[in-house]
């Protein structure tokens, strides 16, 4: 994406670096602050993981597919693979993208002999950030075909309000988003457009990244606290939802951000379709039943009893929200169950979020 005149991923390679380290975007510090930081080493890429510095199922993917290359650099043996494996496997439990990006690691320099596993992870860890932007743009074009489908059936000349949780935007991903990407689409063709953007406390993801996408791109949007959905719903505010997903099982249980499920709850109750984008490598088809199956990751209270934000004065400063003493719980992630979701969005094409809808996209049997 575009930002200050020049086109940028969330990863890159650092060509001019002969030890070989990458950029990334610090999103711990927008919408307030761009600033970009340097990973050399495998714990650099763990930590950065880990500190949400990169977030979102693609991004944490990509981010480990380095960490794998940093450590082939310093032991490019099956234990210094293995090792590394299990350290970067470990820094977040519920996004599958993870798993799926070491497997694919594995599967590049597994069966090569030490000297040539390094040239080769990095080939493979650039090749998948760039398939990732290839897929992305083809999840953007088919849910776009799902948007204009809508606006065909509302009075000409009405915009589509379009209502997202969290962020599934570039800055999730390489490039472009899941979720964001027919909205960027839908933008840049012209189709009149307005997205409300849910806060997704406890970190945020939708008041300070979503939003800052948005704006950056001259997308009108608006941003709402998490539990104003219903609400615009009921009053007929809504005409799709549209989320990411950090595992998607076999039969179309979907998990994403806390709160989603709430959501989509709404949107049931009130006829609004729901709509979830997804890259496949997000597809766990080892499981069916996201309730009992996807481990959800608890992350530290602080994220919910305190709160991040700019001053007057333009300093950015943490401040306390509930009473001292007062225990906080940090889920960050729920399931929503397939029969809530409207229809899966891949970059194969559409499909019934179900165990054969899956099936018959991705040519599996069910
Ligand atoms: O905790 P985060 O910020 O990594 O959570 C991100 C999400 O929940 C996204 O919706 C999900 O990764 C899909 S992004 C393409």
């Amino acid at each position: 994406m575009n930002y200050q005149g020049k086109r940028w991923r969330t990863i890159w390679r650092n060509l001019d670096d002969a030890a070989g380290s990458i950029g990334v975007i610090d999103q711990r510090l927008l919408p307030h602050e761009f600033k970009t930081l340097t990973l050399r080493t495998m714990g650099d890429c763990a930590e950065a993981i880990r500190n949400m510095t990169v977030r979102g199922a693609p991004l944490i993917g990509a981010t480990a597919a380095y960490g794998i290359c940093f450590a082939l650099r310093d032991d490019p043996g099956d234990a210094g693979f293995a090792a590394a494996y299990r350290v970067l496997h470990k820094t977040r439990p519920t996004a599958i993208n993870l798993k799926w990006a070491l497997d694919q690691m594995q599967a590049a320099v597994g069966q090569l002999p030490p000297a040539k596993r390094l040239e080769a992870a990095y080939a493979r860890a650039a090749e998948l950030c760039d398939e990732d932007v290839a897929v992305c743009e083809a999840i953007g074009r088919n849910g776009l075909a799902l948007f204009r489908e809508i606006v065909a059936k509302k009075p000409a000349g009405s915009r589509l309000n379009i209502l997202t949780h969290c962020n599934a935007g570039w800055l999730a991903c390489v490039d472009w988003g899941t979720a964001l990407a027919p909205i960027f689409m839908a933008h840049d063709t012209g189709l009149p457009i307005h997205v409300w953007v849910d806060e997704t406390r406890p970190r945020n993801q939708g008041a300070s990244l979503t939003a800052w996408e948005l704006n950056r791109h001259g997308i009108p949007h608006t941003v709402v606290v998490d539990n104003a959905g219903g609400h615009l719903m009921q009053h007929g505010l809504v005409d799709l939802c549209i989320v990411g997903t950090d595992r998607t099982t076999a039969q179309g249980d979907v998990c994403n951000k806390i709160g989603t499920y709430l959501k989509a709850l709404a949107a049931k109750d009130n006829q609004v379709p729901f709509y979830v984008a997804l890259p496949s490598s997000t597809i766990d088809w080892t499981i069916r039943d996201g309730l009992k199956e996807i481990p959800i990751e608890e992350r530290s209270p602080t994220e919910v009893t305190h709160l991040r934000g700019k001053t007057a004065d333009g300093s950015l400063v943490e401040i306390q929200v509930t009473p001292d003493g007062s225990p906080a719980g940090n889920y960050g992630f729920d399931v929503t169950p397939a029969r809530l979701v409207t229809a899966l969005i891949t970059e194969k094409g559409c499909c019934a979020a179900s165990a054969e809808g899956l099936a018959r996209l991705f040519h599996r049997e069910v």
